[in-house]
């Protein structure tokens, strides 16, 4: 089976559950998450920012998006995060994405309703969900260093009347609205507006997109997806867990330059750190 679209895996969450949603860079790291979907017989989400478009190219994710989810026993969403280019968007439709995030999130209102309107009258067009964003998340998506993505920097968050205009004049499958999460690695405990998450999703009645999934506590997680989020985006915490078993297998490596070795271990780590998060999409203790 191909990708099937963000609205028709969402509609598999029932209340009280969310799909987890991850970012892939390379192979690796998405035979990873994908073998924690089928050992833990869940629909996931994989995503691809911007910036790993640049690093790897669309051409090479799509591909690898479409055959994971062709091979896979689940059901699979190839979804585009955060793309600011438009064009990116109208490129990644033509090669496969089932699922499209056109973030507007720092234009002025007026801006971000436009080009996200235009986003999902193309994706619409045939038969591709659309994701967008209000308020601003913290933080640098999809940049695991541990200085410019842990901002401490002023939070924008959603405006309830801005999310029930922005849905009515865009008509978008799914909304991420700014609660106080961050992307990236956080310095100190995050202060979540549930009341928020619960407004929006009531106020809306759009299944609601959770960023800066890494380092939330479980209880923090659950409660969010109670009140209505239904995509949980995790990336930094699988880049954390496949650089560290790089290394430590490339320190007991005896000076193996077999990538492949290194490679098995981070795919490893990374199966495990994604059936954690997909465990705690789920509801489930394990
Ligand atoms: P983290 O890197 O904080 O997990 O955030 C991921 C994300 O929200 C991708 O859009």
């Amino acid at each position: 089976m191909g990708p099937v679209t963000l609205s028709e895996i969402l509609s598999m969450a029932r209340p009280g559950v969310a799909i987890a949603a991850f970012n892939f860079t390379n192979l690796e790291d998405l035979r990873g998450i994908m073998a924690a979907a089928e050992l833990e017989q869940a629909p996931v989400i994989i995503q691809t920012t911007e910036t790993t478009v640049k690093h790897s190219g669309l051409e090479y994710l799509a591909a690898m998006g479409r055959a994971a989810a062709r091979v896979a026993g689940v059901p699979v969403c190839l979804h585009l995060d955060h793309a600011t280019d438009f064009n990116l968007v109208v490129r990644a439709i033509r090669l496969g994405y089932s699922s499209v995030m056109i973030d507007g999130s720092r234009l002025p209102f007026e801006e971000n309703v436009a080009v996200t309107a235009e986003a999902v009258r193309v994706a619409h067009a045939v038969g591709v969900s659309v994701e967008a964003e209000l308020g601003q998340v913290g933080g640098k998506e999809d940049c695991a260093c541990s200085t410019c993505c842990s901002t401490d920097g002023e939070l924008h968050l959603v405006d309830v009347d801005e999310a029930v205009e922005f849905v009515r004049r865009t008509n978008i499958d799914a909304l991420a609205p700014a609660v106080g999460t961050m992307h990236g690695i956080y310095k100190a405990p995050p202060c979540i507006r549930f009341d928020l998450i619960e407004e929006v999703h009531r106020a809306t009645g759009l299944p609601l997109v959770l960023h800066g999934g890494s380092g939330l506590p479980r209880a923090i997680v659950r409660e969010a997806i109670v009140r209505g989020v239904r995509k949980f985006n995790v990336a930094t915490d699988l880049q954390a867990a496949y650089v560290a078993a790089w290394r430590k297998a490339l320190a007991s490596s005896g000076g193996s330059i077999d990538s492949r070795r290194a490679g098995a271990h981070a795919m490893e780590a990374v199966c495990e750190a994604a059936r954690e998060k997909i465990r705690m999409c789920m509801g489930e203790e394990r």
